[in-house]
């Protein structure tokens, strides 16, 4: 059984959508074991705690440099003997020490079709109000590896969603989940366990 860290920062609604699927069935080779925040007040650690899932948080403020924060996450993440890392809504930067320490082992969802609208800057509603000011007609979200260049990693799963006349950043950011992100990200973790459970059966 693969062991799923879902690192988080916000609201956690894409860590729900991984519960959900859990309990569904629908991840067989993968378990969420830890749900690791960057600060203590997200909501994504109560959805975590409803679900009786571990919880951990490791906030950047407390950490002097990149190097002393990387070290902490994976500490963390080799404490629960992590095998795939899931970026859900994640927003602090993790250096090459925890890229290095999870090679092709580390997954993020960003809420747009990526190369459009990603890379330094472009989170949560910034992606929304982008594609909206460049009038695209289609987005949507892309699963991909993490490297060390923002959202540059080898895409793994994409998922378009239309663009309705009158759509406000806020109303693109709920369908673009309900009709991607939601979706796309169980698929890929699904994906990617099933890939480190045979590479482990070897
Ligand atoms: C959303 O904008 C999502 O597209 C991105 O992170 C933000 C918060 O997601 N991945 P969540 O509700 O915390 O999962």
């Amino acid at each position: 059984m693969v062991n799923i860290a879902v690192l988080v920062s916000g609201g956690g609604t894409n860590l729900q959508a991984l519960i959900d699927a859990e309990q569904a069935g629908k991840i067989p080779h993968g378990k969420i074991t830890l749900v690791l925040a960057s600060n203590p007040k997200a909501y994504a650690l109560e959805r975590a705690a409803k679900a009786g899932i571990p919880t951990a948080v490791v906030s950047r403020k407390v950490y002097p440099d990149q190097d002393a924060y990387d070290q902490a996450i994976v500490n963390e993440l080799k404490k629960n003997d992590t095998d795939l890392v899931i970026l859900a809504g994640f927003l602090s930067i993790l250096g090459s020490t925890v890229i290095r320490a999870y090679p092709d082992r580390i997954i993020n969802i960003h809420p747009s079709l990526i190369p459009s609208f990603c890379g330094k800057g472009f989170y949560g509603l910034k992606v929304h109000e982008a594609a909206l000011e460049k009038g695209v007609k289609v987005t949507g979200a892309t699963v991909h590896l993490v490297n060390e260049i923002p959202d540059g990693g080898k895409i793994l799963l994409q998922k378009a969603v239309e663009i309705e006349d009158g759509d406000t950043p806020e109303v693109l950011q709920r369908r673009v989940m309900e009709q991607a992100e939601w979706i796309l990200l169980p698929k890929a973790a699904e994906m990617m366990a099933e890939k480190i459970s045979a590479e482990e059966e070897k």
